[in-house]
Formats: C-alpha cells, sequence, structure tokens
C-alpha cells in the first residue's frame, strides 16, 4: 500500500456500530473490501448500500482488507479474536490492523491476534448509537478514543476519525474502564435520572405527554447551559441558592414518596457540593443538613 493511500477496511458484526462506521467511511473516501457478520442476510442488506462484498467466514473479511473493525458485543470480541487466530491456520497476520470498537475494553482482549502479528488496537466512538439513522446524522463531528502502541495504526485511526470531522482522544494504556466509566455516568444515568423524574411526576398524577415535554425543555436547556457555560456555572436551583429549606422540602417529599430515591438525591446533593463552593456559595449550613439526615436515617434503621 501507498504510503498516502488510505487504508481498505473490513467489519465483522454489523450491528448499528458496524453498519453506522460502514456506511459513513464509505461515503467519506474509504472503500470497505469485506463484510462478515453472524447472520449473513444483516451483512447483504448494509452491502446493497456500500457496494461490499460479504465474506463466508471471517478470516476472509480479514484477509481482503488492511483494517479489520471487530465491531461485534463486547463479550464477543475475544472469541472471535481467538476464532480468527484458529482460522488464520499459521498463516501469519503480520501487516494486518485488527481493532475493536468497545470503550470499556482495551486491546488486551486482541492480544492472540497481536501475538500472531497482527497490529492490534481500539476505536471507541463516544456516541450513543440509539438507531442506524439518527446515529448516520449526528455522528459526524463526534469524538473517538483511539488506543493502540503502532504508529502508523494510530496515524490510519486518527486520519479515518478526522474523515468524519471527528476529534481523537488518547486514553493511557489500562485506564478504559475508568474512562468509559465516566461516559456512562454523563450519558446512560442521564437517561436513568430522566426516567426517575418521569416516575416521579407521573406519581403525582401529571399527564405523560405534558411530563415529557416540561422535562425535555428543562433538559435541553441544562445541555445547552452545560455548552455555553462549563458544569460550574451551569448550575442553578436551590443548592446554588443556597436555599437550605427548599432542599428540606425535598428530602421530605421524598422520605414519603420513595426511600431509595431519597439516598440518591443526598448522593448526588453531597457531590454537588464542589460545585456549590466553587461558585462562592458557602455551604456550612447545606453540609449540616445532608449530615443531620444521615444521622436521623441511621437512628431509624
Ligand atoms: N451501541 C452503542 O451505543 C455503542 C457505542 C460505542 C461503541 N459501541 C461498541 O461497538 C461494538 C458493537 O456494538 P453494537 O451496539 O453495534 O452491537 P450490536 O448492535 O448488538 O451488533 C453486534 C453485531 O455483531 C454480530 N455478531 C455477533 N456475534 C458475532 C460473531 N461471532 N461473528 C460475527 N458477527 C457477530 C451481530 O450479528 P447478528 O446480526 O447475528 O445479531 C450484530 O450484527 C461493541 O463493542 C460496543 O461496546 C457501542
Amino acid at each position: 500500500m501507498a504510503s498516502n493511500a488510505k487504508p481498505t477496511l473490513a467489519f465483522i458484526g454489523v450491528g448499528k456500530v458496524g453498519t453506522v462506521l460502514a456506511r459513513l467511511w464509505s461515503d467519506n473516501g474509504y472503500r470497505v473490501v469485506a463484510l462478515y457478520n453472524r447472520t449473513p442476510q444483516h451483512a447483504k442488506t448494509l452491502a446493497q448500500y456500500i457496494d461490499a462484498p460479504c465474506t463466508q467466514s471471517a478470516i476472509e473479511a480479514v484477509q481482503q482488507a488492511d483494517i479489520t473493525l471487530l465491531t461485534v458485543a463486547d463479550d464477543t470480541i475475544e472469541s472471535v479474536a481467538n476464532l480468527l487466530t484458529q482460522q488464520a491456520n499459521g498463516d501469519n497476520l503480520k501487516g494486518k490492523a485488527i481493532i475493536h470498537t468497545s470503550g470499556a475494553h482495551g486491546k488486551d482482549l486482541l492480544n492472540a491476534l497481536a501475538h500472531h502479528g497482527a497490529l492490534t488496537g481500539s476505536l471507541h466512538p463516544v456516541f450513543p448509537f440509539a438507531d442506524v439513522a439518527t446515529a448516520m446524522q449526528y455522528l459526524p463531528g463526534a469524538t473517538f478514543a483511539v488506543e493502540t502502541d503502532d504508529a502508523i495504526l494510530q496515524t490510519w485511526l486518527t486520519e479515518m476519525v478526522t474523515a468524519l470531522q471527528g476529534n481523537t482522544m488518547v486514553i493511557p494504556p489500562g485506564q478504559k474502564s475508568l474512562y468509559h466509566c465516566a461516559l456512562t455516568i454523563a450519558s446512560n444515568y442521564t437517561v436513568t435520572l430522566y426516567a426517575i423524574a418521569q416516575t416521579l411526576l407521573a406519581e403525582l398524577g401529571a399527564d405523560q405527554q405534558a411530563a415529557d415535554t416540561a422535562l425535555n425543555t428543562l433538559l435541553n436547556a441544562t445541555v445547552n447551559n452545560l455548552v455555553e457555560h462549563g458544569a460550574r456555572d451551569a448550575l442553578t436551583g436551590a443548592l446554588v441558592r443556597n436555599d437550605v429549606g427548599t432542599i428540606q422540602a425535598h428530602l421530605e417529599a421524598l422520605q414519603e414518596q420513595d426511600r431509595e430515591v431519597l439516598e440518591m438525591y443526598k448522593q448526588l446533593a453531597r457531590l454537588t457540593l464542589p460545585l456549590v463552593a466553587a461558585r462562592g456559595v458557602s455551604i456550612d449550613a447545606l453540609a449540616n443538613l445532608l449530615r443531620k439526615e444521615d444521622s436521623n436515617a441511621t437512628n431509624y434503621s
């Protein structure tokens, strides 16, 4: 391959992530030369969009391409990697790059392939793939975490991200779990918090559509504030106003309604105090209230 040519790509696994990335890179000048999937029909469906051949086995896909993306579920990556080393049947994988797209795991899941001479790495799109159409539209511009020891592969992956107008973030070796934990808190648990708020409003008898509209506007405005002002200055509400009486009323309401949510609320309030202090607001009365509530809870249990 000429040093300035774009690497060719193969995908093993054409679920949400495999489908979106194969289509976007194909649309942006990369040649997808092989697709392999557990259910062959799903690979054929994708092949209609990008005119890529489907292979009968995973190793055939690897043999066709410069870079193979293992876009299978996290728990399947290592077994596919092991299968590939068996299917390679002693053939040298030297010069072939094989990566996965998991956020939680490092490239060590591909050690068996590295021992056979493959260049390995991981490339995680920081994006929630709820469905293909939405991700096709909004993924360009997203950040990707890149992890590899190989300079050529790092360059290839960085250029692939740039082709999608994205940014790269380099994760130190062995830190993928902590990295993924941070993203999970920001994305998945925002959904959890939203669902808890929906439930509380429903328990009040609020009309669901009206409640969803209220929450959607609130959440959109919060995200806009975060984007415009950053976490410290985006914080609004009773804590940053030092409205201790309002927080006390929240705790009493939850005490009646849902003890588990009460514990979560107190913990989130505690974790918010450093942001409140950073705004120059005294946190003494709030911290005292939370401490008092904790000792009451211990006495009653
Ligand atoms: N979803 C997200 O938001 C997201 C975001 C960033 C990164 N990721 C990562 O991207 C990877 C893929 O996630 P996904 O959400 O795209 O998963 P997915 O929608 O469940 O797709 C997995 C695909 O792998 C195929 N597959 C399963 N076992 C296989 C095997 N042994 N050989 C070949 N193909 C096999 C499945 O085939 P069938 O057609 O037979 O089911 C399916 O097409 C994961 O590592 C995930 O952590 C996901």
